[in-house]
């Protein structure tokens, strides 16, 4: 359907990018980026009259997002010649719009179209040598001023190598290195080093892709004083451990992954250090608040547990109630304990969620006026259920009345 709307307003049109890279991977796709050469716009709003989707498109860009029925999103860009502005040291030559377009882009990987008008219907297109290289699994740029185009594209390489297993080509490597010497990051927003980072610790199993990031130096890129030691590598497989615990009993609770990973590699830091790198990354009120406030207690409280084992499901439950599951899950990795794992580990499965059946109503029948007596009341009938001394609703009424 999609290509028959690019024949009927007579322009090329192409799936590009990671949908092309993880189709040739045969790993899952998820949504679709479209190159047309022509009129992105008029194109994507044919195409969603076609197959009854929604078009949004932004003018100045030249771009559109449809979204079809089932939710699929296919992004439509155009491919122009004329807004193509060559980085000045590189010679300028003669291109078609979507070699144009590909030339643009990071990796040789991501530079795979595949033509969709019917007559050329699957018609692969490969101009640098990407398909050479997903066969030697490696990640090279396009040319030698990739980095410099947009040096976010540092932690891209080093991202993409790790998902999918591959090795960083020697040369690109080697312009990796030179923009950590020359510091091309210094005019980089803080904002974009974060939702870079941040994608690197979403992956599946960001660890090796922290060490690469290590090993390049880049762990200074997000604040001079940020340092490892021997111990964070340890607590860093600890963190994919307890990770991995929570989403096998957990599945679909979404929690923020990043963040238990990015307290481990800044466990070294000051409080002060801590503040400067949130301000630099421009962290939200919630991430400043699990970040720094709460990753404190969260560690003081963790040492409380591991001297003095709670004796009892309510002490257990008031000395970790306040804490979100980032935070739980941080303390299962820092855990010296089996015993601590172990609390945290009933805590979150069983007592977390733990309620009283007793309402307002019921107090108020026993005479209890509404306000500080009510609260005292109720925090210990869940004290009373939480350690089994009450099983029933008219268990806890008695337990009130008493
Ligand atoms: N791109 C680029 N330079 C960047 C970011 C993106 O050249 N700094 C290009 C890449 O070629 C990429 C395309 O823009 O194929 C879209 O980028 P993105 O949305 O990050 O998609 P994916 O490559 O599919 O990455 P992911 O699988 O992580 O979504």
């Amino acid at each position: 359907k999609i290509g028959a709307a690019g024949d009927k307003l007579g322009i090329n049109l192409f799936v590009v990018g990671g949908f092309v890279r993880d189709l040739l991977l045969y790993r899952k796709v998820d949504d679709m980026d479209i190159v047309v050469e022509g009129d992105g716009i008029s194109f994507a709003k044919s195409f969603a009259l076609m197959c009854k989707g929604r078009c949004n498109s932004h003018k100045k860009f030249g771009t559109a997002v449809v979204v079809l029925p089932d939710g699929f999103k296919v992004d439509v860009a155009s491919a122009r010649r004329e807004y193509y502005k060559f980085p000045a040291a590189l010679p300028t030559v003669e291109m078609s719009s979507i070699k144009l377009d590909m030339f643009r882009r990071d990796f040789t990987i991501n530079t795979m179209a595949i033509q969709l008008n019917q007559e050329k219907f699957g018609t692969l297109i490969d101009f640098f040598g990407a398909q050479r290289d997903l066969k030697d699994k490696t990640i090279r740029t396009i040319h030698n001023l990739s980095f410099v185009e947009d040096p976010t594209r540092v932690f891209r390489a080093i991202k993409f190598a790790n998902r999918f297993d591959f090795t960083i080509g020697k040369l690109t490597s080697n312009l990796i290195q030179n923009a950590v010497r020359v510091d091309f990051f210094k005019n980089l927003s803080g904002l974009r080093v974060f939702s870079e980072l941040r994608q690197i610790l979403e992956e599946d199993d960001p660890i090796p892709a922290i060490k690469t990031l290590e090993t390049y130096g880049l762990e200074r890129v997000i604040h001079p004083y940020l340092a490892f030691d021997n111990q964070t590598v340890v607590l860093l497989e600890e963190v994919k451990k307890a990770l991995a615990w929570h989403d096998l009993l957990f599945l679909d609770t979404p929690y923020l992954r990043w963040s238990i990973y990015f307290m481990v590699m800044i466990r070294l830091c000051s409080p002060k250090i801590v503040q400067e790198i949130a301000d630099r990354l421009k962290f939200s009120p919630t991430h400043q608040r699990i970040i720094l406030n709460d990753r404190i207690k969260a560690e003081q409280r963790l040492e409380i547990l591991e001297a003095n084992p709670p004796k009892s499901n309510s002490r257990l439950h008031s000395i970790l109630k306040t804490f979100r599951t980032e935070l739980i899950l941080y303390m299962m990795a820092c855990a010296k304990k089996d015993e601590t794992r172990k609390a945290l580990s009933l805590f979150y499965t069983k007592l977390r969620d733990i309620k009283v059946l007793i309402r307002g109503e019921h107090l108020i029948t026993l005479g209890v006026r509404p306000g500080p007596e009510f609260k005292r009341i109720m925090s210990s009938v869940l004290k009373a259920r939480l350690d089994h001394q009450v099983a029933t609703l008219e268990n806890e009424i008695d337990f009130a009345k008493g």
